[in-house]
């Protein structure tokens, strides 16, 4: 590690004492500016291209309200995804909770993110893994109560992290008191209004509405038993069949999650990554779809999707949007929108609609230098067009590991949805990749996620037991795909012990042998461990100018990815075959692996330069 004083290494971002805005190099204010005003500009240094235009001058003319920088935080923010169930578990039962990871707070905040996201923790069936949501007011006793999540969400305030909450608008569980009493009251009630109800076909109605498939497998519509015991509706699931649609057509349905988002809001919880923001609004009375036999969980890819992506949804998020408003400090949107081209993703980033979203394109793009560059671009100038910044992300809870990932012949992962992929992986190629990949995204202008176990570098466990195997997917795909719970087995804090360190109770899934070694113990100190690289890399970024655009840096061959964030910092990757020069530069900051006995950047590597 090599300090850099151009780029003030050492100096937090969120530091706006003039001091630290001089070292930075930019935009120092003038002798005569009042200390209100060199606030005033460092918050707009903070936001990205887009809003710089529209507020710098404000700022300079002294008037830019101080609170915006906390209102802009997640601009360039890096947001650690919990997968509570698997993160640390503090009363024993085996799986992760609220205790467990109240223990573990330190630990985050020292890893240098901004905020933490968790995934769902509702009361649930758990069906799946917590997105069947039984009661959206309340919070699974294995996990914890609402007085835990209160102490939880102080406590990371008090160490300066935003807390974001996972909401599940397009569907409860069937475990969810609307859809019980759906099921009691018969067809034509307000209770069935509540979900998406219809008759089937054929003379008897046994036969389902029409053809459309559950992302998850199989037939996307289940057939109920009526009150008086004789066969009747079909409801339509997007998903597994204990995740019946809410029908958001009906005004109730809408008013409910608006007060849901309130009710989370007055805890005060920080924002909401929004499950399935491209679902809800559906046309149902679209036709059968053209299914590709070769691909069952492959979604035909047509223009006017009967359930995804269609333009109603965007009403739905101007309301939210008021909401988040109302508060002070305004609350945030994340949309996990599967969604293409990026122009379709823009158009949930309006000003009045979400704040930001999940960059999936780049992380499916092939580990390339032409892809990868493809996709920044594409990405960073279409968000731009709506003034929201980009995001990078290389793992979540649905997909293979990128250690895994990256260590596969073909890098170009289709969905990327874990459990897909098949073949021989290297996993040290992978570990290489990963590394180089942790320097780019966190180089890039935006905000990033980082999964749990990211850090630690863990691969997808590929051999769970079949007995094991919890994913809706594996039942539903008739046993042809494993699904997800490779990527989400309970994390390693120790070298050894029970469940290495995550609880005395056992994991809920097994652990491999071995998983001591990429334990939280283990990398804790090794310069050359995943944890360290992410712990500087976290550190060294708060250092890069985040006002500053991408250049690309054009002499440097065609499968290397260089380029430079305003006058002082430069990010190198070679996906090469062979050894590249570095263009020229003062020092090195930081690298994912050595450099070769020439100074040279070696296949797969990346660098941060102080040029
Ligand atoms: C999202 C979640 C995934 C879940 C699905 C249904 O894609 O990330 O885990 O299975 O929605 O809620």
């Amino acid at each position: 590690m090599h300090d850099v004083p151009l780029l003030g290494v050492g100096v937090n971002r969120h530091d706006t004492t003039p001091g630290a805005s001089r070292k930075v190099g930019r935009e120092v204010p003038g002798d005569g500016e009042s200390h209100e005003g060199k606030k005033n500009r460092g918050a707009a240094r903070r936001r990205g291209r887009h809003a710089r235009r529209r507020t710098c001058r404000r700022a300079v003319l002294g008037w830019c309200p101080v609170t915006q920088a906390s209102r802009d935080w997640w601009r360039d923010a890096v947001i650690y995804q919990v997968y509570i169930r698997s993160f640390a578990d503090g009363n024993g039962d085996g799986e992760g909770d609220i205790a467990g990871l109240r223990e573990r707070l330190p630990y985050v905040r020292d890893l240098g993110i901004d905020a933490l996201w968790i995934n769902p923790w509702y009361p649930s069936p758990l069906n799946d893994g917590g997105y069947d949501v039984a009661d959206f007011r309340d919070i699974d006793p294995r996990f914890g109560d609402l007085v835990q999540a209160k102490s939880l969400l102080d406590e990371a305030h008090g160490l300066g992290l935003k807390v974001l909450l996972d909401i599940v608008p397009n569907h409860s569980s069937w475990d969810h008191r609307w859809f019980r009493e759906a099921l009691a009251a018969g067809p034509g009630s307000p209770e069935r209004a509540r979900y998406i109800f219809r008759d089937g076909r054929g003379p008897d109605g046994a036969l389902p509405p029409n053809n459309w498939r559950s992302v998850f497998g199989g037939l996307a519509w289940e057939r109920v038993t009526e009150p008086d015991g004789t066969p009747g509706q079909w409801y339509f699931h997007i998903f597994d069949v204990s995740q019946p649609d809410f029908d958001w057509e009906n005004p109730e349905v809408r008013a409910e999650f608006l007060d849901i988002l309130r009710f989370w809001f007055d805890l005060g919880v920080d924002g909401f990554r929004i499950d399935v923001a491209h679902g809800m609004v559906k046309n149902m009375a679209g036709p059968d779809l053209p299914y590709d036999e070769s691909g069952l969980l492959d979604r035909p890819s047509i223009a006017d999707h009967p359930f995804f992506d269609r333009d109603g949804v965007h009403d739905i998020y101007r309301g939210w949007r008021e909401v988040a408003d109302s508060y002070d400090p305004p609350r945030l949107y994340v949309a996990e929108a599967w969604v293409e081209p990026a122009e379709r993703l823009a158009r949930y980033l309006r000003d009045d609609e979400l704040h930001s979203a999940f960059n999936f394109g780049y992380l499916k793009s092939a580990w390339t230098a032409a892809d990868l560059r493809r996709s920044i671009d594409d990405s960073v100038s279409t968000l731009a067009s709506v003034g929201a910044p980009a995001t990078w992300v290389l793992e979540n809870h649905d997909v293979e590991r990128v250690v895994t990932r990256y260590g596969r012949d073909v890098t170009a992962a289709g969905t990327g949805h874990a459990g897909k992929a098949k073949g021989p992986v290297d996993v040290e190629l992978g570990t290489r990749r990963a590394r180089a990949a942790a320097l780019l995204m966190l180089a890039l202008p935006g905000g990033a996620y980082v999964y749990q176990g990211q850090e630690l570098g863990l691969p997808e466990v590929l051999d769970l037991p079949e007995g094991s195997l919890q994913d809706p997917v594996w039942e539903r795909s008739g046993h042809t795909e494993r699904g997800r719970d490779g990527c989400r087995v309970p994390l390693p804090w120790s070298v050894s012990g029970s469940s290495y360190g995550f609880g005395s109770g056992g994991a809920w899934l097994p652990q491999p042998a071995g998983w001591g070694e990429l334990s939280v113990e283990a990398e804790d100190g090794d310069p050359a461990s995943m944890l360290s690289l992410y712990r500087d890399g976290l550190r060294l970024r708060r250092s890069i100018p985040s006002v500053e655009p991408l250049t690309w840096i054009d002499e440097t061959a065609d499968d290397v990815v260089a380029f430079q964030r305003g006058r002082g910092f430069a990010c190198v990757v070679n996906l090469g075959a062979t050894p590249s020069t570095l263009p020229a530069h003062r020092e090195v900051i930081l690298a994912s692996g050595p450099l070769d006995a020439d100074g040279r950047l070696p296949t797969d590597t990346a660098v941060w330069l102080a040029v």
